[in-house]
């Protein structure tokens, strides 16, 4: 039989006016596959949207399928895919209102109807998840521009100025960081007055511990992927998305250098050649800030720096789990890979990867110089070392407060947040973020540490205090979190996907089937793939324990 001769090739074709486009634009590299989100960034940055046909046209720079490239991109929630038709008629920039839990206590969605009204056609409004600004709430985003206490009237003002640029930030500079014996210690590395050894029995010895919320012991991981055959990378996690959590954004904007010096170190010790940093797509005016600064840090160092590749999130909350961020940088969608092989021993581009959060970097200049012990001597109830605290809701001062590692609730709002906000009492608090649960001020006493929760069901995570008073019902917050975790799900797994729907849809009746929840809770965390849907009923079960009387 005579071969069918097909005249057109498969599939949807690219247009040639988009291929010009994006030729000119990006001049996209077949062979970095990994860089597709960045690509993916420039045509959002450009257009305040990406079409399919751009999509289909990338698909062919890029010689992928374009089905890929479409997964990818709808995959992140910052990625505004539109029909190419639409595009003329689509509004231009973004209006996004945070609607997790301490801007719910703010006021967010009275909020987002006040802006809807005022917004013009150049403006959409959406509701997005904590930016990370929680002891500012509400926040509301034009653009690229966080407006931290948001009204209606200085959203208008935003809007009808075409204020989109993010506002400046004035960290401390390459120069002033080396005038104060900034990079000393790594000098010392460089130049092998430093044993690699010394650097992770001093670590292990302070008890320096995972910040980004699992409380792994540092020294612990970095000599077990020092042990590695191959050669590993770095990455470093600033995705920041957990609500409640906004310490590493303090740290990133007031001191980069800490943590940079703290990442070379660390590249030293496991003989990394090449790092990458994942920073969240919200913290705007930090990407630009960090590009200026590793340029400088480059031309100072020269051939002695190891590579440093900055990654832009794209606002999805998954990233932040390591296994999901390697894959985001690898260019595809956040899912979380199966464990074992644990990316220690098979990371990022199958190599062994030490990943580590912002902030547990941050302190590992100062525990070289300062010995193990100064960090280690910090600490209440037994526990050593320090934690930066983000405190958020009903309190006088919240912000990030440094404080020792073993401290109470109680304790932390007296002593480091002026107390509680005139006419609140105490009432319960989440003691890490969305997904470390809700106490009770029952619990006001207990120390706030890896592991000192276990009792109660809780965690301290990323250590994200949301502070609750007698004005506030725990199951309104519980309900905000299960939201935040069906929104955020990668949808990967059943239990996490299903169940996380099925949990929001039952908390909304006024007197909640306990059984039935009780019974996806335990699904959820015995049988999904990662953290997010193991943890996602941690303020369900909360409430069923420490707040019964609000669902009876
Ligand atoms: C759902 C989920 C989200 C996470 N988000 C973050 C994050 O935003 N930042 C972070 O540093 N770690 C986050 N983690 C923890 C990381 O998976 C990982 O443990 C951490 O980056 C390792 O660094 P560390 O040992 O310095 O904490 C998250 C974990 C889970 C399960
Ligand atoms: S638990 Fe949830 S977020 Fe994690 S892999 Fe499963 S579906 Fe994805
Ligand atoms: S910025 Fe809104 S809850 Fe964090």
């Amino acid at each position: 039989m005579a071969k069918k001769v097909r005249l057109k090739p498969r599939g949807r074709q690219a247009d040639t006016r988009d291929t010009n486009i994006l030729s000119d634009l990006i001049n996209p590299n077949p062979n970095r596959r990994d860089l597709l989100i960045e690509y993916l960034h420039i045509i959002q940055d450009e257009f305040g949207r990406i079409s399919k046909s751009q999509i289909t046209a990338l698909a062919e720079l890029m010689k992928l399928s374009m089905s890929e490239v479409y997964e990818t991109a709808s995959f992140y929630h910052h990625f505004e895919i539109v029909e190419s038709d639409e595009e003329e008629n689509q509004p231009r920039f973004q209006v996004r209102v945070c609607d997790s839990l301490t801007c719910q206590m703010y006021g967010s969605s009275k909020l987002k109807k006040e802006i809807e009204l005022l917004c013009g056609p150049n403006y959409k409004t959406h509701n997005v998840s904590c930016v990370g600004r929680c002891d500012k709430a509400p926040v509301a985003v034009v653009g690229k521009n966080t407006i931290e206490y948001a009204t209606p009237t200085n959203v208008d003002r935003a809007i009808k100025n075409n204020e989109i640029r993010p506002a400046q930030i004035n960290p401390i500079s390459l120069e002033e960081y080396l005038k104060s014996g900034g990079y000393a210690t790594f000098k010392k590395c460089l130049a092998n007055k430093l044993h690699r050894n010394d650097v992770i029995e001093e670590l292990k010895n302070s008890n320096l511990k995972g910040l980004g919320g699992a409380g792994f012991p540092a020294g612990l991981k970095w000599e077990i992927v020092s042990k590695q055959k191959k050669s590993p990378l770095l990455v470093v996690n600033i995705d920041e998305g957990e609500p409640g959590t906004f310490k590493d954004k303090y740290y990133l904007e007031t001191e980069p250098h800490t943590f940079l010096e703290g990442m070379m170190i660390a590249s030293w010790v496991i003989k990394s050649k090449h790092n990458y940093i994942y920073l969240r797509d919200e913290y705007h005016a930090c990407l630009d800030m960090l590009h200026s600064e590793i340029d400088k840090l480059s031309r100072h160092f020269g051939s002695k720096l190891p590579k440093i590749e900055i990654r832009r999130g794209a606002g999805a909350y998954i990233c932040g789990e390591e296994s999901a961020m390697i894959e985001s940088i690898e260019g595809k969608r956040g899912m979380p890979r199966q464990r074992p092989p644990y990316i220690a021993e098979r990371g990022l581009f199958a190599k062994p990867t030490l990943a580590h959060n912002m902030e547990t970097l941050y302190w590992v200049r100062d525990i070289i110089e300062k010995g193990s012990d100064w960090f280690a001597n910090h600490g209440r109830r037994g526990s050593k070392g320090l934690r930066s605290f983000s405190v958020s809701g009903r309190v006088k001062k919240p912000g990030v407060h440094l404080a020792p590692a073993g401290i109470s609730v109680m304790e932390l709002i007296d002593e480091y947040c002026g107390g509680m906000l005139d006419g609140h009492k105490l009432y319960g608090f989440f003691p890490g973020g969305a997904s470390g649960g809700i106490l009770s001020a029952e619990h006001k006493d207990e120390a706030l540490d890896f592991g000192t929760l276990n009792e109660t069901g809780c965690f301290i995570g990323s250590a994200a205090i949301i502070v609750l008073s007698d004005k506030d019902k725990a199951r309104d917050y519980a309900l905000n979190a299960m939201k935040f975790f069906v929104r955020e799900s990668c949808g990967q797994c059943t239990p996490c996907r299903v169940g996380t729907e099925k949990a929001t849809m039952l908390m909304q009746s006024k007197s909640w089937d306990k059984d039935l929840l009780k019974d996806i809770s335990s699904v959820m965390r015995d049988a999904s793939i990662c953290g997010l849907g193991q943890a996602a009923a941690n303020p369900l079960d909360s409430v069923l324990k420490f707040f019964k009387h609000e669902i009876e």
